[in-house]
């Protein structure tokens, strides 16, 4: 197959779409995020990359908390919106109706069905932007999202990004079973995870 360089700026696809909430300069505010993974597994702890510009990333700063709420693909316009406009510029928790858990500035949004909120434990200076590192504090669920007590992706509903394309993607079809549909190529006998 014929391979062409096509340079070397590239988005990693698709990417989770959050909205992270803070308490910037004593106010709540929302923004849209993609930048988002995770990072160790215990304790659980998340990246966001940030531009510094962002009113996101000086109440991160300010407070040393945040939260991540995911919205469902109902909310593609709200969630849009938060990423359009700066929290210096517009009001943009008027259109958020909030829910408080246990950290005292990591406002959530009460219509996404899960939300995260984290405490930061340390921040990274990019050469462009910020690497934010956040341990999730408490994980909170709508009833109406899981199964087995377990968060179901097909309840949530979530959407994923694109780019450069700039697309939101609801999830398509299952096609194959993680850590599981391999085996077929292993040479051992089952069990082997080498
Ligand atoms: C789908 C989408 C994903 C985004 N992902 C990020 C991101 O990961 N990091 C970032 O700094 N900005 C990201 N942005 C841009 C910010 O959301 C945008 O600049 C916003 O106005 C910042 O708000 P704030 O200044 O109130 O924090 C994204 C925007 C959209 C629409």
């Amino acid at each position: 197959m014929a391979k062409k360089n096509i340079g070397r700026s590239f988005n990693i696809f698709p990417m989770p779409v959050v909205i992270v909430g803070t308490v910037t300069d004593g106010k709540p505010n929302f923004m849209t995020a993609a930048w988002v993974t995770k990072l160790n597994t215990e304790p659980p702890l998340l990246g966001l990359s940030l531009g510094r510009r962002q009113h996101t990333a000086k109440g991160i700063e300010q407070t040393g908390e945040f939260s991540l709420s995911y919205p469902t693909i109902d909310d593609v316009v709200l969630t849009d919106y938060l990423g359009l406009v700066h929290g210096y510029e517009e009001d943009k928790a008027a259109h958020v109706e909030i829910f408080e858990g246990a950290l005292a500035h990591a406002p959530m949004v009460r219509r996404c069905p899960v939300t995260l909120e984290c405490r930061l434990v340390q921040k990274v200076e990019l050469p462009k932007d910020y690497l934010f590192i956040g341990e999730v504090v408490n994980v909170y669920a709508s009833e109406s999202v899981l199964t087995d007590g377990k968060v179901d992706v097909l309840k949530l509903r979530p959407f994923v990004l694109t780019m450069p394309s700039n697309t939101y993607w609801a999830l398509g079809e299952p096609v194959g079973e993680a850590w599981s549909a391999g085996r077929a190529l292993l040479k051992t006998a089952e069990g082997s995870d080498s």
